[in-house]
C-alpha cells in the first residue's frame, strides 16, 4: 500500500506496536496522528520519527469511550481529513482465571471494545470516509 500524502491517525502510540508503526510509517511522507494517554510519551515517539513536523500528538483515553466525538472532531481538524485509522490502542492482562477479578475483564472490554467501536463510530459520524 501507497501511505504517500496519507493521514494515518495510530491509537496506542506511544509504546509497542504503536510506536513502531509510527516510526515506520514516518518514512513514508505521510502525516501522522499518535494518540494513546500519555502525553509525553507521545512527544518523545514523535521525536524519534522522521518528519516530526509532520505529526501530530491527541492525547485521550479509549475508556472514555462514549465521549470520543469532540476527539474525532479534533483529529479531522489537525490536517482536514483522516484517511487510515489504526486502531491499536488497548490494554492487555495475563492472569490465571481464578485469579482475576472480573472488574479486570470489564475494564478490557471497556477499553478494547468499546473505546475502539466507541471511536470508530465517532470518526464515521463526520462522514469523510
Ligand atoms: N503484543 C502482543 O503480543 C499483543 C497480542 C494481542 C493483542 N495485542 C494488542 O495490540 C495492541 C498493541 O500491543 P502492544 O504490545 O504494542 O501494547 P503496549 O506496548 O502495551 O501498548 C498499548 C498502547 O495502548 C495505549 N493505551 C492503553 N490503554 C489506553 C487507554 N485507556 N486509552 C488510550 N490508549 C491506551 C498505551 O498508551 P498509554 O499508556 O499512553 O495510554 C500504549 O500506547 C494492544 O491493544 C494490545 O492489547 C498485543
Amino acid at each position: 500500500m501507497d501511505f504517500k500524502n496519507k493521514i494515518i491517525w495510530i491509537t496506542g502510540a506511544s509504546s509497542g506496536i504503536g510506536k513502531g508503526l509510527a516510526k515506520e510509517l514516518s518514512k513514508n511522507d505521510c502525516k501522522l496522528i499518535l494518540s494513546s494517554r500519555r502525553q509525553e510519551s507521545l512527544e518523545a515517539v514523535k521525536s524519534e520519527c522522521q518528519q516530526p513536523e509532520s505529526i501530530a500528538i491527541l492525547p485521550f483515553d479509549l475508556g472514555d469511550y462514549e465521549n470520543l466525538k469532540p476527539i474525532a472532531e479534533k483529529a479531522i481538524q489537525l490536517f482536514g481529513k483522516i484517511d487510515i485509522l489504526i486502531n491499536n490502542g488497548g490494554i492487555s492482562q495475563r492472569s490465571l482465571v481464578i485469579d482475576t477479578n472480573i472488574s479486570v475483564d470489564k475494564r478490557l472490554m471497556e477499553v478494547n471494545y468499546l473505546g475502539t467501536v466507541g471511536l470508530s463510530k465517532a470518526l464515521s459520524c463526520f462522514r469523510q470516509f
